[in-house]
């Protein structure tokens, strides 16, 4: 084991190499899942919960189960976490008892506390800033219905989220390029697209959805009001109503083109029933694949060879 433990925050923080590695450990553990028996052997995961979840929660689950270990639910409802028992301590006292912790929580800076007090491994599950398994899980299905994403197009059309943000770290250590559709009002912070550019990623913003899927090998999307923002749902809308992805868009895009949503999908908002039930959407696959992904995570963070 390394002195340091293996932390997976962000699609930014992790070696473009060992991000291929992960890639493709889930590619192998979805055409073998035998391959998987007995690595995580007597290991077990902690499983933080500050927000709601079933894709996150059941995956990561049955993923540990598939590696042999176990995992442990923990929500703000009955943990003490949830009565104000601070983040340091919680780190402390978790350590002692499981291998890795994963947190799905509001604010960043819970899960960088949580990393900086665990003496195991810290995974991201998402926070309000970013959620780099679910596009890891993406890329992966990306590559398993096309090819490698290195130099493709993606276009991100809607919000500008959490998920975009980890869009943008994963066009800097992937190497495709970006092109983000948002109004105005809902962009990425400028600091997140500064420093994108200045790695050398190929990033562009649009205001005008169509310019952004023109030609694109895959148009993506995400709720128009993630969670903690419902008191702003009616502004939202109304500002991103010319960014539904309906089956319009999607013929601008590559006549092969996929499209993928992270889930859980909100018809009629964010994307019209034709396209995310038609014959361009892999969202089935995206959500089978944060399974194997986070497989590929677990078994990097706990140096299971
Ligand atoms: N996509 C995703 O993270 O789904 P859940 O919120 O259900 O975990
Ligand atoms: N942007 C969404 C993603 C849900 C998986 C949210 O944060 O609610």
């Amino acid at each position: 084991m390394s002195d340091r433990p293996r932390h997976f925050l962000d699609i930014d923080r992790v070696h473009p190499g060992t991000l291929r590695q992960i890639i493709e450990r889930g590619k192998r553990f979805k055409k073998d899942r035998a391959s998987a028996n007995g690595l995580l052997a007597g290991k077990t995961l902690a499983m933080i919960f500050e927000k709601n979840s079933t894709r996150t929660r059941v995956s990561f689950e049955v993923g540990m189960n598939h590696l042999g270990g176990n995992a442990v639910v923990m929500s703000d409802r009955d943990s003490q976490m949830g009565r104000g028992e601070t983040v340091e301590d919680t780190a402390r006292v978790l350590s002692r008892y499981v291998d890795a912790i994963m947190i799905r929580t509001d604010d960043p800076s819970k899960l960088h506390t949580l990393a900086k007090h665990a003496t195991v491994p810290v995974i991201n599950g998402l926070t309000d800033a970013s959620h780099p398994c679910q596009v890891m899980a993406d890329i992966m299905t990306y590559e398993e219905h096309r090819e490698f994403i290195k130099r493709k197009v993606i276009a991100w059309v809607g919000d500008g989220n959490n998920m975009t943000t980890s869009w943008l770290h994963a066009a800097v250590q992937f190497q495709f390029e970006l092109r983000i559709a948002t109004p105005p009002e809902l962009r990425l912070s400028q600091g997140e697209i500064g420093w994108a550019k200045s790695e050398g990623a190929k990033v562009s913003e649009h205001t005008d959805a169509k310019e952004a899927v023109a030609g694109a090998d895959c148009v993506t999307t995400d709720t128009w009001v993630s969670m903690g923002h419902d008191a702003e749902r009616d502004k939202r809308l109304a500002l991103l109503a010319p960014y539904q992805v309906d089956g319009a868009l999607m013929t601008l895009a590559k006549p092969d083109a996929i499209f993928m949503h992270c889930l859980p999908a909100h018809r009629g908002e964010e994307v019209t029933e034709d396209v995310i039930d038609g014959d361009q959407s892999v969202v089935w696959d995206e959500a089978e694949n944060r399974l194997y992904a986070q497989m590929g995570i677990l078994a990097w963070c706990l140096e299971a060879t």
